[in-house]
């Protein structure tokens, strides 16, 4: 479970959603949103103990949250996602898009199943919530903030598809960056290293010879944590980053 920060006022009143966010680095951003004043929506798609969880975490901690089970591959549970967190919280000024499905192997031994499940969910469900933002007519401002991964500049073998949806995923974040613009919404992605999460441990991968063989090769030394996304996606969501947008920012240890 995520740690919450000192709390301070940077996202004061500005609604946030967080996909995939009952777990793993969509966890990790939730908690440092709230801790930064923005009242934040935990989404997921199953597992109702691990949202109230987050949920629980953040209030404690004297933030604002609540849970919406939603599966972002279907237009009307995205739909019914916002209109809950706009009921909750007031429109919503910060999109997450975290998350996310991965399974590695060879690109021989891809299934028309792994294709379709990545392809769903990573980029379809990214699409659909950027458009649910876009189609509130009653924010002039905001921050979309979508994960991709260090793969799409390091291209890491037996990753083809997965590194293919979140290629997919850079495009659409430059591209709808200069489409909402004149909005006054900047749209970036984080594009995170392999890191220790629930999907990651539930895969085998931490603590395996694969996870030591991919540190070697991670300048800063470790696999990332959920805590080192939180205070980036912060920052992209915050005034201090208003100058940017359609950028895809490695964090990442140094991995490329
Ligand atoms: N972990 C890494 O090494 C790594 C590296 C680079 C990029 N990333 C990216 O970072 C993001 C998070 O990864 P993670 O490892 O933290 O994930 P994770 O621990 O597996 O957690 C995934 C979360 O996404 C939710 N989710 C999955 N499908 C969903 C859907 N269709 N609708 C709504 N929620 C859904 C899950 O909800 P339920 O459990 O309730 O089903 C869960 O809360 C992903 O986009 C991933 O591609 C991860």
């Amino acid at each position: 479970m995520p740690t919450v920060g000192a709390m301070n006022d940077t996202l004061h009143h500005r609604t946030a959603v967080v996909t995939g966010a009952a777990k793993g680095i969509g966890a990790g951003i939730a908690t440092a949103l709230a801790a930064a004043g923005a009242p934040v929506v935990v989404n997921y798609r199953t597992d109702d103990t691990a949202a109230e969880r987050v949920v629980r975490n953040i209030t404690e901690a004297g933030g604002r949250a609540v849970a919406v089970r939603a599966d972002v591959t279907r237009r009307g549970e995205v739909s019914a996602l916002f209109a809950a967190a706009r009921e909750a919280f007031g429109p919503v000024r910060v999109l997450v898009n975290n998350a996310g499905v991965y399974t590695f192997a060879p690109f021989t031994d891809v299934t028309e199943e792994d294709y379709r499940r990545q392809v769903d969910t990573n980029l379809w469900g990214t699409l659909l919530t950027m458009q649910a933002m876009a189609a509130q007519n009653d924010i002039d401002d905001g921050a979309i903030i979508n994960l991709s991964t260090a793969g799409t500049v390091g291209h890491p073998p037996y990753s083809a598809m997965y590194v293919a949806t979140k290629s997919a995923v850079n495009s659409v974040t430059l591209i709808a960056a200069k489409e909402l613009a004149p909005r006054g919404i900047r749209v970036n992605a984080i594009a995170p290293s392999p890191s220790d999460t629930d999907g990651t441990r539930a895969m085998g991968f931490v603590g395996s010879p694969q996870a030591d063989a991919t540190v070697a090769g991670i300048p800063l030394g470790r696999l990332g944590t959920p805590e080192d996304y939180g205070p980036v996606a912060v920052f992209l969501a915050s005034p201090a980053a208003r100058w940017i947008t359609g950028d895809v920012l490695l964090v990442s240890g140094g991995q490329r």
